[in-house]
């Protein structure tokens, strides 16, 4: 077990580079299983949840190879199953996306549903409708989600949430589906958008992605190709937000400035300065923090996934600042974690009502799942004095050597064997 020490109060500075997105290569590694030829992918992140996830494609028959800038191929031709059991997919939460590869590929896909989450239970009943709709017979036995169709046909499917996981999860079923299948009120997040072109990049016609209607043309065969997947928005946010919470002064390279337009605004609003170029944003400060009201939404809204990490620098504007959560239930756990180090956020409902200006001290806190970690490493820097955090494993499923990016930053953390 490792755990995180930190001293705070360090202002960060320098600059930062942003690796691949998370989102986008766990979305691109099973849908490399639908492919008729190998294919390469770079710009992928070296995360715990892409190495869990090639482990699976290997253990499927898949040929993975990686190196060390991120690349990497998969050659499906010598997958022979439509099988992915419990056993394999325990600690990969994204495993969805292997049903609808899988249905794509064999007609049939036998894969575990591991359930819960680390912020709640995760519904998959719009992957469900969809699949059928597209002429499948999906049941949920023992803990494993079987879906069979004779034949994928095309259909219009209206989804009655905005899911990013439906949204990925019918394009790969419906990639090769006869006729063309319309997916009304899909997901525009970035990560949506750059399935949809890897799966072009390889021989596919998916049209619309980005908007609220996608189009799938089926195709008979998709040769496989070269693809580079964008880099991570929220990996980019925790750093604008990390610079803001310092009081430091930090470029955020290699990222899409676009995709951050919901956090740049509120940032500017709360009175941080930013100064932004094609791939990169500078963050800075030189005054105090305004209060803010924020409200996370499905893209372009503001990201549920920056929501703890933006609690924390709210925790230094002066007055009543509220963050309601617009898409998960359950995302409050890192309040009472931040508490222990001195914030005053009550929830009511679905709103943190955060009142500052808090000065956090540093204390022994704990990961309660990936972005609430990052939201607890972010504290520890802008807190006084030592803060340790506890179960890391979290924040290694998605953020790649986060400590050393901060290190260079010049944060005063270490990774440290307990
Ligand atoms: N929902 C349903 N039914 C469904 C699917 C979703 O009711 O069939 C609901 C969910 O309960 C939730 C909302 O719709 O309230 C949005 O869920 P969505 O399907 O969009 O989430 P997801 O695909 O499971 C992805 C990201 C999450 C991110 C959400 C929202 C991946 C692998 N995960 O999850 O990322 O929070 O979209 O943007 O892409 C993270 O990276 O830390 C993370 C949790």
């Amino acid at each position: 077990m490792e755990k995180f020490v930190i001293n705070g109060l360090r202002q960060l500075k320098g600059e930062v580079s942003i690796s691949g997105c998370k989102n986008a290569a766990v979305a691109v590694l099973p849908a490399a299983l639908l492919l008729d030829g190998p294919c390469r992918i770079e710009n992928i992140p070296d995360i715990k949840d892409v190495d869990t996830l090639m482990t699976i494609l290997k253990e499927m028959g898949a040929e993975v190879s990686s190196d060390d800038s991120g690349t990497v191929t998969v050659d499906p031709a010598k997958v022979n199953t439509y099988r992915a059991d419990y056993d394999l997919l325990k600690s990969l939460r994204a495993s969805y996306y292997l049903l609808g590869a899988l249905l794509s590929r064999f007609n049939k896909a036998e894969v575990a549903f591991p359930g819960g989450c680390d912020f709640g239970f995760r519904p998959i009943d719009q992957h469900i409708k969809g699949f059928e709709a597209l002429g499948a017979t999906v049941s949920i036995e023992h803990g494993v989600v079987k879906a069979y169709a004779p034949k994928l046909a095309s259909s219009q499917i209206y989804l009655d949430v905005v899911s990013v996981g439906a949204t990925i999860n019918l394009m790969l079923a419906a990639v090769k589906a006869e006729g063309t299948t319309i997916i009304e009120n899909a997901a525009k997040e970035p990560h949506v958008v750059d399935t949809a072109n890897f799966l072009n990049a390889m021989g596919a016609n998916i049209k619309g992605a980005g908007t609220d209607v996608i189009r799938i043309k089926g195709v008979d065969r998709l040769p496989g190709g070269s693809y580079s997947i964008i880099p991570d928005q929220i990996e980019a946010g925790t750093f604008m937000i990390a610079a803001a919470a310092t009081g430091g002064d930090v470029v955020v390279r290699n990222m899409i400035p676009k995709h951050l337009e919901s956090l740049s605004a509120k940032l500017r609003e709360m009175n941080v300065n930013l100064e932004e170029g094609e791939d990169w944003i500078r963050v800075w400060r030189s005054g105090d923090i305004n209060k803010a009201a924020i409200k996370t939404l499905p893209y372009p809204g503001f990201p549920t996934d920056l929501h703890p990490q933006i609690a924390v620098l709210l925790c230094q504007a002066e007055g009543t600042s509220t963050i309601t959560e617009g898409v998960w239930d359950l995302r409050f756990q890192y309040v009472d974690e931040l508490k222990r180090m001195g914030a005053n956020i009550k929830v009511e409902g679905r709103m943190a009502v955060i009142e500052g200006i808090t000065h956090l001290t540093g204390a022994p806190i704990k990961a309660t799942d990936l972005r609430a970690g990052a939201a607890m490493v972010l504290a520890g820097l802008a807190a006084k004095g030592k803060t340790e955090v506890y179960n890391i494993k979290y924040i290694d499923r998605g953020y790649e050597r986060i400590e050393k990016k901060l290190q260079s930053l010049g944060a005063d953390i270490e990774r440290v064997s307990e």
